[in-house]
């Protein structure tokens, strides 16, 4: 970052978003009167005493005195430092942050590393753009018209072309006095591990820029022109590129429509380009993964409604399962996700080709509602005049209703169960009651004490809870040792992984050695670390019961990686000023430049 946020910017900026929609997004509010109110996110409670005036602009929690304004509350909660919790409110508005004079060193430094890589991605989609209007750029030109895009679409997309050649890339961005290492490191240049020789990664292909949210780019979607595999190569994971997180063609659709209300998630790239042909520009892709919470809270920040696009095969009815389970916790009120299924063998590309766009957005305009495709779902294959099959197909239902936030959609969701089933609905709120104090009494053997520092980070933003106290690196760790085939998942850089604590240091060894393959048991992981102070914790961890479902096992630890990732930087400012409070705390004299870094410091966390 670089250079003070003017105050007037910010002023702008809390003048114009509204603390009960940033609130909204993540408490479940009521309308109260004038004011909204719910469980205050800042301390345990049963009854809400969490107001929100939208009149004043504020939030107060009348238990805990928890209280401020937009600004305030995504720091706190989410736990953004002030000048990210500023560019996250601009960046909902679509503005720029602006900055004003100098900043600290190593701030520039780090604003300049983003700004490299920024740069390089740029350089390369316009040498991608160009390559796609010389002779050299035939074929691919050719392919795009066999595939029905006009130029204007090409233009809005950024459509390019990579040249059959091993250093084309490579030859124009080192000309630009750009390191090779660099382009390494943001995926354009594949570098041989023998040799260490470097050559293009893309050749030959029809270039899509993937873009973030304020159109920058920050990777690319390669296909081949003919039947070659892979058909679609991908840039790799890189400092500014993290796939399960990136949605393609979202900036292209807020760019159509800046008021979009709602967006359709189809699979590829061509589906993305093809509907937005037909003047339906409001789909995105994901990139070749499922959807994933952090897509959908992306989503759910910017429109209300979301439509899931499957192929109607057994495949595309997976694929909507899984969807839907990731849904389900974030539908507060006022959300809507709903379902679409293609005729066997179309995708939106093809079908929207067909039939022409009016029929397709039919077909969007009529696909189920999430309570629709959960009954369907839950009754499908089922002989419902049966009662053991009602008691399933009852089940089913009532666990989907149960990661759904308490709202209007879980009661009338329960209110139709009873309807269908004909058994009154608050025996289903009975049994939902049950099973939710089943859920957080504390279950198993007696647990170990747990050594090492409780996160600061481990409140309500934090992924799915399921360790009871431990803090979010032991929980990984505790995953590892009970599952460590699943260190499979996890990027590979372990960047993501806090060092300063002996579980980080632990938890980064632990990956080293179950990346090296020998150990794939959790009796075999322990006996390694055997007779070490490092084995006495791990061994305690796996002793502890690890209380999430193996279905659920993966998607915690991605939601684990994930926040950390977003949360790096914080702790470690906090952590400095904690040893630099607890220095002074036990009598020790601050040395002057200490005392002047925690005045900065303080500073900057209350700025
Ligand atoms: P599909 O195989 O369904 O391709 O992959 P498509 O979108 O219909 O593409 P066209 O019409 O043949 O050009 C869907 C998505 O899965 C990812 C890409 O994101 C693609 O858009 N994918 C697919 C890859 O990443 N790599 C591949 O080799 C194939
Ligand atoms: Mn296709």
């Amino acid at each position: 970052m670089a250079g003070q946020i003017p105050q007037r910017f910010i002023d702008d900026l809390l003048a114009r978003v509204d603390v009960v929609e940033v609130v909204g997004e993540r408490v479940q509010l009521k309308k109260a009167g004038r004011n909204y109110s719910g469980l205050c996110p800042f301390h345990q409670e049963k009854t809400p005493s969490f107001t929100v005036s939208a009149d004043k602009q504020f939030y107060h929690c009348f238990g805990c005195g928890a209280h401020g304004n937009a600004l305030r509350f995504l720091m706190e909660y989410d736990k953004l430092r002030f000048p990210e919790a500023v560019e996250q409110l601009a960046s909902r508005l679509g503005l720029e942050v602006p900055r004003e004079g100098a900043d600290d060193p190593r701030a520039q430094a780090r604003e300049r590393k983003r700004q490299e890589g920024v740069n390089l991605l740029e350089l390369s989609a316009s040498f991608f753009r160009e390559r796609l209007k010389m002779p050299e750029g035939q074929p691919a030109r050719d392919y795009l018209v066999r595939r029905g895009l006009s130029e204007e679409v090409q233009r809005d997309f950024g459509i390019g072309y990579a040249p059959d050649d091993w250093e084309a890339l490579k030859r124009h961005l080192s000309a630009r006095g750009i390191a090779e290492a660099v382009q390494v490191e943001y995926g354009l240049l594949v570098q041989r591990e023998e040799s260490g020789r470097t050559y293009d990664r893309f050749r030959d292909r029809v270039m899509f820029p993937i873009r973030d949210v304020r159109g920058r780019t920050i990777a690319f979607g390669g296909r081949v022109l003919g039947d070659a595999k892979p058909k679609y190569l991908n840039s790799p994971e890189t400092p500014v590129f993290h796939k399960g997180r990136e949605l393609y063609g979202l900036f292209e659709a807020r760019q159509a429509n800046p008021r979009l209300e709602r967006v359709v998630i189809v699979e590829g790239y061509m589906d993305v380009v093809a509907l937005a042909q037909f003047g339906i520009r409001n789909a995105v892709a994901t990139l070749g993964t499922s959807t994933s919470e952090e897509h959908l809270a992306r989503l759910f920040r910017m429109v209300n409604e979301v439509v899931f696009c499957f192929d109607g095969d057994k495949a595309g009815r997976q694929a909507a399962s899984r969807a839907l389970e990731t849904v389900l916790p974030q539908m507060i009120d006022g959300r809507e996700a709903r379902f679409l299924f293609l005729p066997e063998g179309e995708d939106p590309d093809t079908l929207v080709r067909h039939e022409g766009p009016e029929a397709f957005e039919d077909r969007i305009t009529c696909a189920s509602p999430l309570s629709e495709f959960l009954f369907d779902q839950a009754s499908r294959g089922r002989d419902l005049s049966r009662v053991e099959e009602r008691e399933r197909f009852a089940s089913q239902v009532l666990k989907a209703a149960q990661r759904l936030p308490q709202g209007m959609l879980q009661t009338v969701l329960l209110a139709e169960l009873a309807r269908r089933t004909g058994v009154d609905q608050s025996r289903f709120e009975a049994l939902m009651a049950q099973e939710r104090e089943a859920a957080v009494a504390p279950v198993g053997p007696a647990v170990p004490p747990v050594a090492g520092p409780v996160e600061q980070g481990a409140t309500s933003d934090a992924p799915p809870a399921g360790g009871g106290s431990l803090s979010l690196v032991a929980r990984v760790l505790q995953l590892l040792v009970h599952e460590p085939a699943l260190v499979e998942r996890l990027p590979v850089e372990s960047d993501w992984c806090p060092e300063r604590d002996g579980d980080g240091v632990l938890c980064r060894e632990l990956i080293r050695l179950l990346r090296a393959g020998r150990y794939r048991s959790p009796q075999v992981v322990l006996a390694h670390f055997q007779g070490s102070a490092q084995g006495e914790r791990l061994a305690a961890l796996a002793r502890r019961e690890l209380l999430i479902p193996r279905a659920a096992r993966a998607e915690e630890l991605d939601g684990l990686v994930e926040y950390f990732r977003r949360h790096q930087m914080r702790p470690s400012r906090q952590e400095r000023i904690d040893a630099l409070l607890a220095k002074q705390g036990a009598g020790e004299r601050l040395s002057p430049e200490e005392r002047q870094q925690l005045m900065t410091l303080l500073a900057e966390l209350g700025n």
